[in-house]
């Protein structure tokens, strides 16, 4: 098949048409994710959420992100790979979230890490892993990870306060190095407006048309979950309605004993069997 090459960091930072991000958890999401030429795959810490059944993001440990980045890797080796730092890996500080980086790249074949946040805290990590030669994406907006803290899984920046905590903290994770932000759950003027005043470029989930690119998350893109539709997210299949439908017909088949048919089995000479009688 034909796989355009890996965009390179400038290419990204500079792209010439909106980008295009889905997350992957497994060899075969990013052999589709690759297949259908996105621009980058996001290993993203909803891993929790969508493959692994945790209530939160906050309960995804380094090593779960290791071990689903690693196949995510080997099914896309030319697309260029975002994984999530996971919570508790860059919140006791710049060394060990580096640490946790290192990792990923090494034992992953990460391009870039991304976390969420711009406290003092989160920009120190930004620069430490920058310095080190490690690209950074940024995360503001809805922030999974604390979103107990923000008061759940909510809209962000339609009061001042939370408006402002966002374009003050992209602008900060961009002075800090970020390579690019995730605008997650914004308005889609607040989203417009962080997008003109920063020259990264912004890759919005729930924050309007006017983002720089644009993110969604593979099972929510492709309907592997059934049910209700968020507000964010549209549709482009049915895989969850496909995948329930075909294995209601493998059952079906298998109780008549239609499956498996002739086509599906091995065959032996008669004389062997014979020796057996
Ligand atoms: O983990 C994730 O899927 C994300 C995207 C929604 C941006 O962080
Ligand atoms: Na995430």
């Amino acid at each position: 098949t034909d796989v355009p090459k890996k965009l390179s960091l400038p290419q990204l930072m500079h792209p010439e048409r909106p980008l295009v991000m889905v997350t992957a958890y497994d060899h075969a999401q990013a052999r589709h994710a690759q297949g259908a030429g996105v621009d980058l795959i996001l290993v993203g810490d909803s891993l929790g959420n969508v493959v692994l059944g945790y209530e939160s993001t906050a309960q995804v440990t380094l090593g779960d992100m290791l071990h689903h980045a690693r196949a995510v890797r080997r099914g896309a080796p030319q697309t260029f790979m975002v994984v999530d730092l996971p919570f508790g890996t860059y919140q006791l500080g710049a060394e060990e979230a580096l640490r946790a980086a290192v990792g990923l790249v090494q034992e992953a074949g990460a391009d870039a890490v991304k976390l969420e946040g711009a406290s003092a805290n989160e920009l120190d990590v930004v620069r430490r892993l920058v310095a080190a030669g490690i690209p950074v994406m940024g995360h503001v907006g809805l922030l999974p990870q604390t979103a107990t803290a923000q008061g759940g899984l909510r809209v962000q920046g339609k009061d001042e306060g939370s408006a402002r905590l966002a374009l003050d903290g992209a602008l900060a994770l961009e002075q800090a190095g970020a390579f690019s932000v995730v605008l997650e759950a914004i308005p889609a003027a607040l989203a417009a407006l962080i997008t003109g005043r920063i020259q990264i470029p912004t890759i919005g989930i729930g924050a309007g048309p006017e983002c720089d690119g644009q993110v969604l998350v593979y099972h929510d893109v492709l309907g592997v979950n059934e049910g209700p539709v968020m507000k964010m997210v549209r549709r482009y299949a049915e895989v969850g309605r496909q995948s329930r439908e075909g294995l209601s017909a493998f059952a079906a088949e298998v109780r008549a004993r239609e499956f498996p048919g002739p086509a599906n089995s091995f065959s032996v000479d008669d004389e062997v069997l014979q020796k057996l009688y």
